[in-house]
């Protein structure tokens, strides 16, 4: 897929729905020979849509409409580019705690939590959360300031009780810290304009990481899995899980991470885009709607269900 097509397919098949600037933006920025000119000079990986509609904001650009957009991209280009090398796609949605809930709360108590690809690290508090499912009594604390609403099709397992958590920990290549006030504005920068919701969110599941930091390791998840699961305490099933993770790694890498994980005690989680795992994507029951972006989640390879990429529904198997 080229550059013109990724941020064609980002608007109609991401955007469209979500953020009605965005898909404008997206849409635009495709059609544009000048503006996917420039975005061709970063690598690959760095051409991402919703990489650059971030940096624009986080830098003070307008992502209003795209005249004012465009120009302000070409003339503060060095600035934009500069910023686009540095981060990344960091976006860190514990909305997708309601859909990794089910299986968490499956697995034999208590959990010793791991995340790769953790980001700030928020999903790694699904026990701290409330949940509703549909029109279903509120599940877990009443007092929690953060409460996820999360649409069923299919005979999902409605959990009857959260997960006791009693180890969590995370590891990335450059994790954000929740107490620092430009990582913050990094991960508010993420959640696309019109979806306030996700901001009071997001703003929310991060006052509960304040007052008790995760423990998150610097490093590529293949060096450091290994070493943070030998460190999970005694009695506790160890638990790794990722979300819109894999999809940045090499398909080599991937694979390492596969062999490795088969290797590991504990059960492994994974919600990632359907084609991402060959494993998770033979098995899966039905092919992937192909209108819209969605997730599989999957246990130890296993697919259960078709998830929303930010939680908001599951589609269970
Ligand atoms: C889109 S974010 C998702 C964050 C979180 N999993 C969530 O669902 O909210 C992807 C994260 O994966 C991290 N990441 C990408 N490649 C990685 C690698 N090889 N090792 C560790 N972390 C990685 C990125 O830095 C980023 O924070």
């Amino acid at each position: 897929m080229d550059t013109a097509q990724r941020y064609r397919a980002f608007a109609t098949r991401e955007a469209h729905g979500h953020s009605a600037i965005y898909e404008e933006l997206a849409g635009r920025v495709a059609d544009d020979e000048e503006l996917i000119a420039l975005i061709d000079r970063l690598p690959v990986p760095k051409r991402q849509p919703n990489l650059l509609l971030a940096t624009v904001r986080f830098l003070g650009g307008p992502v209003t409409g795209h005249r004012a957009f465009r120009s302000w991209v070409i003339s503060h280009w060095d600035q934009v580019s500069a910023t686009m090398r540095q981060r990344r796609t960091q976006t860190n949605e514990p909305g997708r705690c309601a859909t990794l809930l089910p299986l968490l709360a499956s697995l034999p108590q208590p959990l010793a939590l791991i995340e790769v690809g953790a980001s700030a690290g928020l999903c790694l508090y699904p026990d701290r959360f409330q949940y509703r499912y549909d029109d279903r009594p509120p599940l877990g604390p009443s007092a929690s300031p953060v409460s996820l609403t999360c649409r069923t099709t299919g005979h999902m397992p409605l959990p009857e009780r959260l997960p006791t958590v009693v180890w969590r920990a995370g590891v990335d290549l450059d994790p954000l810290d929740v107490r620092d006030a430009d990582d913050m504005r990094w991960l508010e920068c993420l959640v696309w304009p019109e979806q306030r919701d996700r901001l009071d969110r997001l703003r929310n599941a991060a006052r509960i990481a304040q007052a008790e930091p995760p423990h998150l390791v610097r490093g590529d998840l293949n060096q450091v899995l290994p070493e943070l699961v030998s460190r999970v305490p005694r009695g506790a099933t160890p638990v790794v899980f990722h979300s819109a993770v894999l999809v940045y790694l090499p398909s080599e890498a991937r694979s390492v991470f596969t062999e490795t994980m088969r290797r590991m005690p504990g059960h492994w989680i994974t919600n990632e885009g359907p084609h991402i795992l060959p494993t998770v994507e033979a098995r899966l029951p039905r092919p992937a709607p192909p209108d819209r972006a969605v997730f599989a989640l999957a246990l130890d390879e296993q697919p259960l269900a078709f998830t929303g990429p930010h939680g908001q529904w599951v589609d269970w198997f």
